[in-house]
């Protein structure tokens, strides 16, 4: 089945789905997105991706380029029109298609753009994978979720050349942020579940949110602060969060196990929960 892409207004396939090159977005990185995860048919979390969504396209001056319901309903004839049971929607805004001038443009039309596919789905039994820590190279408005992901872009690439599933961002002060497109979290040595607080210095995850969520409903102690490389190294267990990933064990740092090298046990609570909350997802 062919892919179909949402541009501007029309359902076109996916291959001949294009915007101008005087996009903002192209050309200036101008502009911020969002990807749902759509388990069973149903978008997970759609509420807090559209409340970030707001808050990203308030930050920068962006106009909503349609009511939020409007946006539901397109978000929803992709999903249809892909076939989607399981998968991801993309969804991008730009400031809009403009003579290139760095100040905005005077009468600014955001483009958006939304793409879906599908990809396997949530398995809890999954597997742990390996981090490598690379310098926190990035600017100081992380939780915008903006297309600037240069940063990320060439942090993942280090990660996949050095047969690592992610990369952990470190500031000078030896702190973690977070992945490049994902959040970080470990246990400590003293049984201490860790995420670092929502700032300007982290992507306040849809996933974290969900998962900060379930531990307290088990009533699962968590502690929403910095932590440095040297924690994480001796750390009994560690994860990561997000659309894409779920929770994702993770079981080898900079090469050295973490723990036992087998995903911990805290960890595949946290998983257990967030399966049941996946299937839980109100019906669209
Ligand atoms: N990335 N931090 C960064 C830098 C991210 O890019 C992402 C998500 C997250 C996790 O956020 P969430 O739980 O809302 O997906 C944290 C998406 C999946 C991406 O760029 O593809």
């Amino acid at each position: 089945m062919s892919r179909v892409a949402y541009v501007q207004g029309r359902y076109v396939p996916h291959q001949e789905a294009t915007t101008h090159i005087d996009d903002r977005g192209y050309q200036f990185a101008d502009g911020v997105y969002e990807v749902v995860a759509i388990h069973r048919g149903r978008l997970v979390d759609e509420q807090g991706h559209l409340d970030r969504l707001n808050r990203s396209l308030g930050e920068l001056c962006i106009g909503w380029p349609m009511p939020p319901s409007a946006l539901k309903v397109v978000m929803r004839e992709v999903i249809r029109r892909n076939r989607i049971h399981n998968g991801i929607i993309y969804l991008q805004i730009t400031r809009g298609i403009a003579p290139r001038n760095h100040a905005f443009p005077k009468t600014p039309e955001s483009v958006t753009v939304m793409t879906a596919r599908s990809t396997a789905p949530f398995d809890p039994d999954v597997k742990g994978v390996s981090v490598i820590t690379i310098p926190e190279i990035r600017w100081t408005r992380r939780d915008i979720k903006t297309i600037s992901l240069l940063p990320n872009v060439l942090g993942k690439q280090q990660a996949e050349e050095e047969g690592a599933y992610e990369a952990w961002m470190v500031e000078e002060n030896g702190q973690i942020t977070e992945g490049t497109s994902s959040n970080a979290w470990i246990v400590t040595v003293d049984g201490e579940l860790v995420t670092r607080q929502a700032s300007h210095a982290i992507l306040n995850g849809i996933t974290r949110l969900a998962v900060i969520r379930l531990a307290t409903e088990e009533g699962i102690e968590l502690v929403e602060r910095p932590f440095s490389v040297d924690e994480a190294r001796k750390a009994r267990e560690a994860f990561v969060t997000s659309t894409t990933s779920f929770v994702k064990p993770v079981v080898r740092l900079d090469g050295d196990p973490v723990g036992d090298g087998e995903p911990g046990p805290l960890t595949r609570r946290l998983i257990e929960y967030y399966a049941a909350y996946l299937d839980d997802q109100d019906a669209a």
